[in-house]
């Protein structure tokens, strides 16, 4: 394994990634936590970081004491502050440098360099320099404005490599050649990090953590918790229950499809009518917020009431995935926050449960592989994000139930069409929202005063941020024609062309 540790960098997930796409394991840790040298710890990477390595509050580390056990590369901060270390010397630039550069290889000879290109393009950002290297250290690389873009250290047990530039960048084209150069030639890492070993593994320790007992959870018809319950399932069979609550804003079908789909993998998941319930305290709560906090306690007293109805369960087994759970060096100082987030409604810790997570450690494309790997139908796999609350939040103001069937009709016909045209994975993700107003229209003879729909389609990478989609005008017009030709209620329809910021995905 690698281990990264983080100072802070926006890229440090990136290189996680970068490494992991090698099919080397790896994990991230702060720079300030302690760890152990076990024997599959083959090297570590220094990532990035908002400091300057002359900050007087400057994080820092025992890096020779890791060269006494394991090769480490250093990238940007990484590669300043091992500089710094040595003796040499970093300081602000007269010209800070953001964007392309490019490198041009000294040695391309080096281990490192290796089948790089003697120039190519890669990924600058920093406002500090390496402007005069320690004694010892050699120079693999410049580019026209730095002396030093990438340079070696091989006198310590084990070699220091250190880059200015961001390998784990897309915009450094050869950046993957380096790390693999860096995980394979220099650290004698194997590329073992398979779907087909993570699922062997996983289901070998799932076995050794659950014993003969039995686990509960949650699904939500998403990716991330029937991938967990597969895996889980494989390893105790029917000793994992199941739930998958209808809480009456699901799309159109949505309950019985994917249940069907539970059935088809084998897995032994409880279906629960909860509608009606919903329905209820939905009812004259037109504000966003409370319908989120309504759903969220009912999806809860729901499935603790069918936890109490089954006896020794030991275990709650959830969804929860890497982004959730990676501790991340904050920007505002090198204290450590922790991020935590529950898929499913949160359930509550007074359950006295251990938990189960098996992609603790899994980015959400290697989820997908996994999933694959296990023969879960591609359509669930590939679904885009759909919120919990559901169609709750995309009828604006009071949701009842006759507004969620006029949405699931509209939403069925968008979401279909998107997949006849080839459009749906090429968005995000894709929703039809059902706005609390009235116009007036005209179909046939027939003066009609009905209901519009927005249709919302964005292109994103993580949600935080997020484009409208461009999506043809024929495809839209088809669309349109569909729904209000078929959806009795509504007689227009309009498109969404927002941004986030500064509008958000969802409406409410
Ligand atoms: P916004 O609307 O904040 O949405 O741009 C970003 C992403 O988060 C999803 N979302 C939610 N997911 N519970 C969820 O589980 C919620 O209350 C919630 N609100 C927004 C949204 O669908 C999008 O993917």
């Amino acid at each position: 394994k690698i281990l990264i540790l983080d100072f802070g960098s926006q890229y440090t997930q990136l290189i996680a990634r970068s490494v992991r796409e090698a099919n080397v394991y790896c994990e991230i840790i702060p720079y300030s936590k302690s760890f152990e040298f076990e024997g599959n710890l083959k090297g570590i990477i220094l990532s990035g970081s908002p400091f300057s390595v002359n900050d007087p509050n400057a994080p820092v580390i025992n890096l020779k004491g890791m060269l006494e056990k394991v090769p480490v590369l250093g990238i940007c901060y990484g590669a300043q502050l091992s500089t710094k270390i040595y003796g040499g010397r970093v300081e602000k630039s007269s010209k800070r440098e953001y964007g392309r550069a490019q490198m041009e290889a000294k040695r391309s000879n080096d281990a490192l360099l290796k089948g790089v290109s003697e120039k190519s393009q890669v990924w600058m950002s920093h406002g500090d320099s390496i402007l005069e290297l320690p004694a010892a250290f050699e120079v693999l690389a410049t580019t026209e404005s730095i002396p030093v873009a990438a340079f070696k250290y091989i006198k310590a047990p084990h070699p220091l490599y250190g880059l200015q530039f961001h390998p784990e960048v897309h915009h450094s084209t050869e950046g993957k050649n380096i790390i693999h150069n860096f995980l394979v030639t220099i650290c004698n890492c194997s590329q073992d990090w398979t779907p087909a070993h993570f699922i062997t593994d996983t289901v070998a320790q799932l076995k050794a953590q659950i014993g003969d007992r039995k686990v509960i959870m949650a699904l939500s018809g998403g990716v991330d918790s029937t991938v967990a319950a597969t895996l889980i399932h494989k390893a105790i069979g029917d000793r994992l229950y199941g739930i998958f609550v209808d809480n009456g804003v699901l799309r159109k079908g949505e309950f019985e499809q994917v249940l069907e789909t539970y059935k088809l993998l084998g897995l032994n998941i409880k279906g629960i009518d909860a509608k009606a319930l919903f329905y209820k305290e939905l009812k004259d709560n037109p504000d966003p917020e409370t319908k989120r906090k309504i759903i969220g306690r009912l999806f809860i007293e729901v499935f603790q009431e069918e936890a109490h109805k089954l006896t020794d369960i030991k275990f709650l087994g959830q969804g929860t995935i890497y982004p959730d759970v990676i501790e991340s060096v904050s920007v505002h100082g090198p204290s450590a926050t922790i991020k935590s987030h529950h898929n499913v409604g949160g359930l509550p810790e007074k359950m006295h449960m251990e938990l189960v997570e098996p992609l603790r450690f899994l980015f959400k494309d290697e989820v997908r592989k996994v999933g694959r790997e296990l023969g879960i139908p591609a359509n669930l796999i590939d679904r885009h994000p759909f919120p919990g609350p559901g169609l709750a939040i995309r009828i604006l103001g009071e949701v009842t139930e006759e507004k969620v069937a006029l949405l699931q009709e509209a939403d069925d016909i968008y979401i279909k069409a998107l997949r006849e045209h080839d459009l749906y994975a090429t968005v995000w993700q894709a929703g039809t929202i059902l706005l609390p107003v009235k116009s007036v229209g005209v179909m046939g003879d027939e003066r009609t005063y009905e209901y519009t729909v927005a249709l919302r389609a964005v292109t994103s990478v993580d949600g935080m941020t997020a484009d409208w989609a461009h999506l043809p005008y024929e495809f839209l017009a088809t669309v349109s024609n569909e729904i209000c030709n078929n959806v009795r209620g509504i007689n227009r329809v309009v498109y969404d062309i927002s941004s986030k910021p500064p509008a958000t995905i969802e409406w409410e």
